[in-house]
């Protein structure tokens, strides 16, 4: 076996379900979904597709019309986005992956924002890459990135800049501005920019957003592609998963600089030549329904955030932040700087399913993340009950 799989952690969040296997009565918070189903018509197309007999391989970029259709999705948020432009993948996590394929050999140097969700750097490590790791900070309620670190720590030898906003585990989300400085740098050094933005339409509202609105608010985080080129070194991961309810399904894409498709179809061949096409027909179906489902998934997420957030934050010795993106509250408790142990007795002794920071890096140390996508937001409620019980409040 090569060294670098070998070295790969496992994971720390499967650990700790792991602890709380046999158990019917744990409220868990801790994988990154709802527990809420795909939108009916989603898995009635997929279901339409089987049974008219669908069952044979698809281009390796996609269907046709599902890449058209996401070319007019992208483009409705961020601009023209051209349908040469986008490849449908396996799940966001593989297009992550032929990412970091495309762009990072053995020695390059990749340099990750994080606390980050561990499969990005992870990544990185299994094409031999090294990563060079530049850590978000608390500061008075909200997560921020210092731009001098960060300008200082990627150089004309980093290969790749992955930046995940809005973030998991902390919220953190970009700002349009800082986005423009972050290109500008890039540009300079020739660093291409993987921009994980799966969670682009988890974002409730605060600060500056994209430039699409309904009357909800903005229909998006800012995103690098509402101000790179179609010829910038930007390469853009997305996702069903999150959106659209779908993570079981595995599908996503992503948005390429002009001429880089047919290599990332090359890479598709090799890894898993396509996306099944019911999976696809499902995909085309959700974003028939997105502008009405999107917006209301979002209302329901924020009123879980909301309703999770101030609890927390009244439990003595708590410290979490507001996420203006995502589904996480990323919280700590003072005292209780092992995650990893904390999180297995929360889920042992009080029935608490809850991710240890650590999962994410050493930068999480001492946090934890709780997804709040609660179907019933009463769950949350009791979730917070058995907190304070552990905190023998
Ligand atoms: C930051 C981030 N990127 C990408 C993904 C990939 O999602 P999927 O592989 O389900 O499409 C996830 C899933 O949790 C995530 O948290």
């Amino acid at each position: 076996m090569r060294e670098a799989i070998a070295r790969l952690p496992a994971s720390k969040i499967r650990e700790v379900a792991n602890a709380g296997i046999g158990r019917s009565d744990v409220l868990a918070f801790w994988f990154g979904e709802s527990d809420e189903v795909t939108p009916e018509a989603v898995r009635r197309a997929a279901a339409q597709s089987l049974s008219d007999g669908e069952t044979f391989y698809a281009p390796n970029l996609g269907l046709p019309e599902l890449r058209q259709a996401l070319a007019g999705y992208c483009s409705a948020l961020h601009g023209t986005v051209e349908v040469e432009r986008i490849a449908v993948t396996s799940s966001g996590v593989n297009a992550l992956m032929l990412a970091m394929q495309l762009l990072a050999g053995a020695g390059d140097e990749v340099v990750a924002v994080v606390p980050l969700w561990p499969n990005l750097t992870a990544q990185a490590a299994i094409m031999g890459a090294t990563v060079k790791r530049v850590a978000l900070r608390p500061q008075q309620g909200r997560w921020t990135l210092d731009l001098d670190e960060l300008r200082a720590a990627v150089t004309p030898a980093t290969r790749v800049l992955l930046l995940n906003a809005p973030n998991n585990p902390t919220g953190w989300t970009l700002t349009c501005e800082e986005q423009q400085a972050i290109l500008a740098h890039c540009r300079r050094t020739g660093t291409w920019i993987v921009a994980d933005e799966v969670y682009e339409r988890l974002h409730f509202g605060e600060g500056p957003a994209a430039p699409s609105f309904d009357e909800t608010g903005p229909l998006a985080a800012p995103s690098f592609l509402d101000i790179a080129g179609d010829e910038d070194r930007l390469v853009v991961a997305h996702s069903f998963s999150k959106s659209f309810l779908m993570t079981g399904w595995r599908l996503g894409w992503l948005v390429l600089p002009r001429g880089h498709a047919d290599a990332i179809g090359k890479l598709i061949e090799f890894n898993t030549s396509c996306a099944p096409v019911f999976v696809q027909r499902g995909g085309l179906a959700a974003l028939q329904i997105a502008a009405d489902f999107v917006p209301a998934l979002v209302q329901h997420l924020r009123g879980c955030r909301d309703r999770l957030l101030p609890q927390l934050s009244a439990l003595p010795g708590v410290e979490v932040a507001s996420p203006p993106g995502g589904m996480y509250a990323f919280f700590r408790v003072q005292g209780r700087d092992d995650s990893l142990a904390f999180a297995k007795q929360l889920v042992q002794q009080h029935g608490l399913g809850l991710a240890p920071g650590v999962a994410f890096g050493d930068e999480g140390e001492g946090w934890l993340r709780w997804c709040f996508a609660s179907r019933d937001p009463q769950r949350l409620d009791a979730g917070v009950q058995r907190l304070a019980r552990a905190l023998g409040l």
